[in-house]
């Protein structure tokens, strides 16, 4: 029987298939569209069909079944299904397949443009070889071109070891396109699957990384090599997984529990987001009332500076609908951000968590607060920020960290910003943590507090341990006399009008009307136009 085959050596066509004729040579052949349609559904197969089914026995969906199911139906639209690799190394030319190991391609997503691309497990394991990082260089080059965010799916065993070097470049093609379109195009990663050695920098270069949970894995050295040069042993899932990039290192910001589960959050970010850096922030028709006051706000924040409760109950009382997606929410729970709405139009909210730690600053909370300031500023998202910080976390453990560094990265952060800022002062508002947070030296521009305010140098107890020194130690009774220079300082400092007074706050308000506040403050910048000088780049302290 005479046959056409794939480049599988699979069987597409026989002399008895229909359309099929014996030409003057002796071989097959197929109508032209049924030959195009013959090699299209062979190059739809990856590699293959016992491979597709190791990946959905891994828990895993194929990387076109990913492409599908992210973006709006019948909206996928693929690149490149015929490309090949040309290596001939290490018997690779008998291991050829349409598509190589990456599917590329646009759709849509609520009906925007979107560009992605999903590597694809069954084809050598994904790994990375020359024309599948041309094919991945092709879909960024055209989100940027375009202006559209641009979606990686990593599922990859990394560089193509059998292409070497011309892989290796291939990352490097990529790292730089990452770089570039920093700031100009949203750029998210989803983890669905291993991403080892230098691989995981093209992630860590993109805004947001989703890591799905049991099947997401980042390192960039595996266990093996951690036990052999370190002693250490550590699984997989320690070392690289989900719950430790999402906590623990900070690497990932979001840790869905599947795939389909991913697709939804990515699809609910981008909503958020705008396409590119020369639009202004989405804007939805508003569906929650603008002026509506809400007397519960009077009693969320405790009086006592002490007393924990939780910013998330203030946050999604102001914003629409109550509706809250927050980024990096694992890690270094003390400072909140993330995106909501208010009177339809996308900002970003920066909180203190004074029920994590107090809401201190430390290093990761500096290092997660000024990362997401800097996306807000580059995307025109406008920056709520809610105060409630009684300083910088004290220690060895920070200072040889190297606190002063991080905490310098969201100082800069908000001077840098220019887009609208608005920062509220809920309660505490202390030193160097009340400047960084928003104050109005950032450049913001509009600050205001609620009454149960605190703005000062520090807390009472310890402004008194410092100058009240000499003065208790010659009192008569020391209890009585420090009880009395505490409550004078609090009385004297430990409220919002002082800063008042001096025109450091715009005014203090009534926290019932908060939400209403900051919708008027928001609608007063909207076109508010702030720039930084001109200057190649400024040298944040990383
Ligand atoms: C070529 C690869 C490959 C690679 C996997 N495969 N990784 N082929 N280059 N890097 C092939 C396997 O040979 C196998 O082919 C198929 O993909 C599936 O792999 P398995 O090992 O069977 O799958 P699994 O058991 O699930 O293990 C997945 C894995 C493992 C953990 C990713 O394959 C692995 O450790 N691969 C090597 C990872 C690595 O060290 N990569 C280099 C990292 S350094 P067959 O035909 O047998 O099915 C790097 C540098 C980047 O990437 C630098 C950038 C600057």
């Amino acid at each position: 029987m005479k046959q056409i085959h794939n480049l599988r050596g699979t069987t597409i066509a026989t002399e008895s298939s229909p359309d099929a004729t014996i030409d003057q040579t002796g071989h097959v052949q197929l109508s032209k569209l049924e030959d195009l349609n013959a090699r299209r559904k062979s190059a739809h197969l990856g590699g293959g069909d016992k491979r597709v089914e190791a990946q959905h026995k891994r828990g895993k969906l194929t990387a076109r079944e990913r492409l599908i199911s992210f973006f709006d139906t019948g909206s996928f639209t693929e690149f490149d299904s015929f490309v090949t690799h040309r290596s001939t190394d290490l018997g690779l030319d008998k291991q050829r397949f349409e598509g190589d190991a990456v599917v590329t391609g646009y759709g849509t997503v609520d009906g925007r443009q979107v560009f992605a691309y999903a590597q694809d497990f069954t084809v050598l394991g994904g790994s990375l070889s020359l024309v599948a990082a041309q094919k991945i260089s092709k879909v960024m080059d055209h989100a940027m071109r375009v202006g559209a965010p641009i979606i990686g799916i990593n599922d990859s065993g990394g560089a193509r070891i059998q292409e070497g070097i011309d892989s290796l470049a291939g990352y490097g093609e990529i790292f730089k396109r990452n770089t570039l379109a920093s700031g100009v195009i949203p750029q998210i990663t989803i983890i669905a699957g291993p991403a080892a050695g230098g691989a995981v920098y093209s992630p860590a270069l993109t805004d947001f990384i989703y890591m799905v949970e049991g099947i997401g894995q980042m390192y960039i050295t595996g266990p093996d090599v951690v036990k052999a040069v370190t002693g250490e042993e550590v699984s997989h899932e320690d070392l690289g997984g989900a719950a430790t990039h999402a906590s623990l290192s900070g690497v990932a910001h979001f840790t869905p529990e599947s795939e389909e589960a991913c697709f939804t959050q990515v699809r609910a970010l981008l909503s958020y987001l705008p396409s590119n850096n020369a639009e202004s922030a989405p804007s939805v028709e508003a569906t929650d009332v603008a002026n509506s006051a809400d007397t519960t706000l009077r009693d969320v924040v405790p009086d006592a500076a002490n007393q924990p409760y939780d910013v998330m109950d203030v946050i999604t009382k102001i914003v629409d609908n109550g509706e809250f997606l927050p980024v990096h929410h694992n890690f270094a729970p003390n400072i909140v951000v993330g995106f909501a709405r208010l009177d339809g139009r996308s900002i970003g909210v920066v909180a203190n968590q004074a029920n994590q730690m107090a809401g201190m600053l430390d290093i990761d909370a500096s290092d997660k607060a000024a990362r997401f300031v800097r996306f807000c500023d580059a995307f025109n998202i406008p920056l709520v920020t809610l105060v409630d910080v009684p300083g910088f976390m004290p220690g060895t453990q920070q200072e040889y960290g190297g606190l002063i560094r991080h905490g310098a990265k969201l100082l800069y952060a908000y001077v840098e910003a220019t887009v609208p800022k608005i920062t509220v002062i809920l309660r505490k508002a202390y030193g160097g943590a009340y400047i960084v947070m928003g104050s109005k030296e950032m450049r913001t521009d509009v600050n205001l507090a609620w009454p149960g305010a605190e703005i000062a140098v520090m807390g009472p107890e310890g402004a008194i341990n410092v100058i009240g020194r000499r003065e208790i130690a010659e009192a008569s009774n020391a209890d009585t006399k420090r009880a009395e220079m505490v409550a004078d300082y609090r009385n004297q400092f430990a409220n919002p009008y002082v800063a008042a007074n001096r025109g450091y706050l715009d005014d203090v308000i009534d926290p019932a009307q908060t939400r209403p506040e900051l919708i008027k403050a928001l609608r007063m910048l909207e076109s508010k136009v702030d720039s930084i000088p001109p200057k190649k780049h400024g040298n944040i302290p990383l």
